[in-house]
């Protein structure tokens, strides 16, 4: 499949309704979502054929990417039953038989809990722990880590990018940064103020063949 066309499908899926500012609910545009599979698709084979894991999904446009390009079974997970019944919807748009959704709080979640090692590949753009909720976007890491045998994806604040990197020292991983991307937040919530507010955003890949984790 094209780029294009893989674009041109997510521009069909519908995004939050109510986007809840504690949860950091922000959807990843098409254009993103396409260029970050089509990538982990085609430079590194982490996509099709692979179980794939999707962590906060929200409305599911990575989880619906990931499918269309041919992953065995993709699984998201988020904690709002309201995302979830909006991706539900989508999937089903979408005639998906092989995307699974399921709810749970990732921070609660334990590390080594029965989804340890259990996905080739996790997939993800995470809350970025601006509001209240400072170091979450590090739990999703640590969380993606150990459900990984192959790679995980993830997109960060650039600002955030040594931090980040010092963690993966500490953690024993192997960190790369593919992009840096204008991350292009519509203005969903009251407190912005710009129609649109444009932040610097690193698309990351994490080898999790040699992690500590393993
Ligand atoms: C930035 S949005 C990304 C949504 C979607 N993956 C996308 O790319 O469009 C972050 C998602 O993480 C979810 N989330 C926030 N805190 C969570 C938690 N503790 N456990 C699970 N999901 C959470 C939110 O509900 C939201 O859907």
């Amino acid at each position: 499949m094209k780029l294009k066309e893989l674009e041109g499908y997510l521009q069909q899926v519908d995004g939050f309704e109510n986007p809840k500012v504690n949860l950091e609910q922000y959807p990843t545009t098409p254009h993103i979502a396409a260029h970050m599979l089509y990538t982990m698709d085609t430079t590194f084979g982490d996509i099709r054929g692979k179980l794939v894991g999707d962590l906060g999904c929200g409305c599911g446009v990575l989880s619906i990417g990931s499918c269309i390009l041919g992953s065995a079974m993709t699984i998201g997970f988020d904690v709002d039953c309201d995302a979830l019944e909006i991706a539900s919807r989508n999937c089903a748009e979408f005639e998906l038989e092989t995307c699974e959704l399921v709810q749970c709080d990732l921070q609660q979640m334990s590390p080594f809990d029965r989804w340890s090692k259990k996905f080739d590949t996790i997939i993800m753009n995470p809350p970025f722990g601006t509001k209240d909720n400072k170091g979450i976007d590090l739990v999703f890491l640590q969380k993606a880590i150990a459900m990984s045998t192959t790679a995980v994806y993830s997109l960060h604040k650039t600002a955030t990018r040594e931090h980040i990197k010092k963690k993966g020292f500490e953690w024993g991983i192997k960190l790369d940064v593919l992009a840096e991307l204008r991350f292009d937040l519509e203005a969903s919530y009251r407190f912005h103020r710009k129609k649109t507010v444009d932040i610097e955003v690193d698309f990351i890949r994490i080898d999790c063949s040699a992690s500590c984790y393993n």
